[in-house]
């Protein structure tokens, strides 16, 4: 059962509002229905009296989109909001209606499709002035693909290199075209085949796109899905010759176009799917839907959907990304768009739109408000083994394992030179001697030298082991031919009980 109820139904769900003057049309989303929604039409005497005054959010669109089950399944969820109601208009008042006679909105969620008085809901907004999800204005610009390429460019936002033939009778300046076997020249600007030509016209969804002749030439003409079918080939290699076109060079995609659906600048979905310019054969699943990948946009394609959204002021917008040559350009705008048969998108929109209302509103309206904090915002899913909650990432700080050895020998020495050292420097007065001088260093691997050549005739094993350290000693006091800098010291602890049993690693050498 659907919480969506008409005035006309109002027998049994007294609408809290009568807005406008065509109740028959207008439809009401109520305000303040319990989660249970059963519960809405059983136990409505019982329910609390709503606050005084609700946001109300009107919905202005044909009927195909106000009554289309994303619309639906969203505005279901949003009217969940305690001080937000939704009303539909429906597309008669739109479309006979003067705009003095729509029901009156605090929060209007409109937008232009096939059919639909754009010039009459700017009128209404302007009367009205009502908060917009959608700009209105902006609208007109996102039915051109000129002034949507235009808007891209100034935004720095990456899009296939492209021309602009217009055939303007009053302008024939404009329309200089060159064809040649392999690639057409517009206005001076050179595309070789393959090359994509689109109507200038968004409505318009006959894009062609021209193959060169080395992949044997002809054409792929790409419509509006009909069934199973996207494109079709076709054997004709020359360009059209009425109407004006946007000329842009093929991007090489992976054969996937990605689809980003924004809600607000800091959300958006993206998914991809077969591109309709490969054979044209549109990939269903078993129920018949089209066949989806899943997507994650990089940093760079999420900043692309912020400065889209942003630039043509949708908060709701759909827009295409061709994935070529390393980077991602936008090819197309298309303006309020949902995603279809995404729980998780129905939930987030809801989420997001209802919170965008709350902000901007609630505070005019007095309500209460405060954004929630992610704390509440707990992510828990519905999974085939219940719902639980959703691991939203992992955070690690990760560092290597390696470290650099210590560059440090430790040996026992006790013959009187080494004494001599301590005497010389100082050493007796703290048990300790560090030497780090070239002429002090030069010292001790002199007495290394020497002790190394008066060792040399023994074979005890003792002294062998003593020898050995000597040696290491003394090669590493000849590292580098010359004392300089700071790579070396000798440090020198004076012991008068003879070695400790547990010495720390880390202690110097030792007297
Ligand atoms: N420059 C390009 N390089 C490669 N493929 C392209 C290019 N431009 C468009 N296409 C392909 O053609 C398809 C249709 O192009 P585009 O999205 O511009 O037209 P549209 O009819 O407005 O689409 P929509 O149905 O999304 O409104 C794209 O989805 C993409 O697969
Ligand atoms: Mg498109």
């Amino acid at each position: 059962m659907s919480s969506l109820t008409t005035s006309s139904e109002g027998e049994n769900s007294t609408p809290r509002f009568v807005v406008g003057s065509r109740d028959d049309e207008t439809e009401f989303l109520g305000s303040n229905m319990k989660t249970d929604e059963t519960d809405f039409f059983e136990d409505d005497e019982e329910e609390e009296s709503p606050p005084e005054r609700q946001i109300v959010v009107g919905i202005c669109a044909m009927t195909k989109k106000s009554k289309s089950k994303p619309m639906t399944q969203i505005l279901e969820r949003l009217c969940k909001f305690e001080y937000i109601t939704v009303v539909i208009m429906g597309e008669d008042v739109i479309l006979n209606e003067p705009v003095e006679n729509w029901p009156s909105c605090d929060c209007l969620i409109s937008f232009h499709s096939k059919g639909f008085p754009l010039d009459k809901a700017v009128a209404y907004a302007k009367l009205c002035k009502p908060f917009l999800i959608n700009d209105l204005d902006m609208q007109y610009y996102i039915q051109d693909r000129r002034e949507v390429y235009r808007i891209l460019q100034e935004e720095g936002i990456d899009l296939p290199r492209y021309a602009v033939l217009n055939r303007d009778p009053d302008r024939p300046e404009e329309c200089n075209l060159v064809e040649g076997e392999d690639h057409v020249e517009v206005n001076g600007a050179v595309f070789p085949k393959p090359f994509v030509e689109k109507p200038v016209s968004a409505e318009d969804h006959n894009v062609y796109i021209y193959y060169p002749t080395s992949a044997g030439g002809g054409s792929q003409r790409l419509f509006r899905k009909i069934g199973s079918r996207s494109s079709v080939y076709s054997p004709e290699s020359s360009v059209r010759k009425t109407g004006s076109y946007i000329y842009e060079e093929f991007m090489p995609t992976d054969g996937t176009d990605v689809k980003v659906y924004t809600v607000g600048p800091d959300y958006a979905h993206a998914e991809a799917r077969k591109s309709p310019a490969l054979d044209g054969k549109v990939e269903r699943d078993s129920e018949g839907k089209e066949i989806r990948y899943p997507v994650m946009l990089t940093a760079m394609e999420k900043l692309v959907a912020r400065k889209v959204c942003v630039a043509f002021k949708q908060t709701v917008c759909g827009f295409d990304l061709l994935r070529a040559n390393g980077h991602s350009f936008v090819c197309d705008v298309n303006g309020f768009s949902f995603v279809k048969n995404s729980m998780k998108y129905y939930d987030d929109c809801a989420k997001i739109l209802g919170n965008i209302i709350m902000r901007e509103l609630g505070p005019q309206f007095h309500i209460p408000w405060s954004i929630p904090t992610e704390a509440e915002d707990i992510p828990i899913v519905p999974t085939t083994s219940g719902t639980m909650m959703e691991l939203r990432c992992v955070i690690a700080v990760i560092r290597h394992g390696d470290r650099t050895p210590k560059q440090k020998m430790k040996m026992e020495v006790k013959h009187p030179r080494f004494f001599e050292l301590f005497e010389k420097y100082d050493g007796y007065k703290t048990g300790k001697l560090k030497l780090k001088k070239p002429e002090q260093l030069q010292e001790v691997l002199d007495i290394a030298r020497q002790l190394v050549v008066e060792l040399g005739a023994h074979s005890d094993c003792e002294i062998e082991e003593r020898k050995s350290k000597l040696e290491q000693l003394k090669s590493v006091l000849e590292m580098y031919g010359h004392f300089s800098g700071i790579n070396r010291k000798v440090q020198l602890t004076y012991l008068p009980h003879g070695h400790p049993k547990a010495a720390s690693e880390d202690e110097g050498k030792e007297t």
